[in-house]
């Protein structure tokens, strides 16, 4: 019983650990979640960054800018109508990633 106890604790205890390790980190994966997530950003409309970009479409050459991030803001604020990220944010190291990888 204690035993069963003890394993069920740690198991809870390394799925809070997985979440976190999965939320803190940037990466292209999450990267390209958030840019077909019509809610990136508090987004008032349906739109998401793959509406008008399908796949990251047109934006091969945009990963060698150096105001990408700005760029990337300036989308998510106009034609999302949500609010720009936070610069040093996990989610537009994320979005920058993956569109880097494109
Ligand atoms: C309503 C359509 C629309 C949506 C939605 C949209 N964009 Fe854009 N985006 C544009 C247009 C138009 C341009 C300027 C013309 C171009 O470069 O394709 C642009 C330009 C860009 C550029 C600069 C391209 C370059 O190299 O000059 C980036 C990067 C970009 N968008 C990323 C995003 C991201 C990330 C999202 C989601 C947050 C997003 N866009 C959502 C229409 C949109």
């Amino acid at each position: 019983m204690k035993k069963t106890c003890i394993i069920i604790g740690l198991a809870a205890i390394m799925g809070v650990y997985t979440g976190l390790a999965l939320g803190g980190e940037a990466s292209v994966e999450q990267g390209e979640q958030l840019f077909n997530d019509a809610t990136l950003g508090g987004s008032t409309n349906d739109k998401s960054c793959s509406s008008c970009h399908p796949n990251g479409r047109g934006l091969e050459e945009s990963g060698a800018k150096d105001n990408l991030a700005q760029m990337i803001n300036t989308c998510i604020e106009k034609p999302l109508g949500g609010q720009a990220l936070e610069n040093d944010s996990v989610e537009l190291e994320s979005l920058v990633q993956y569109i880097k990888s494109l």
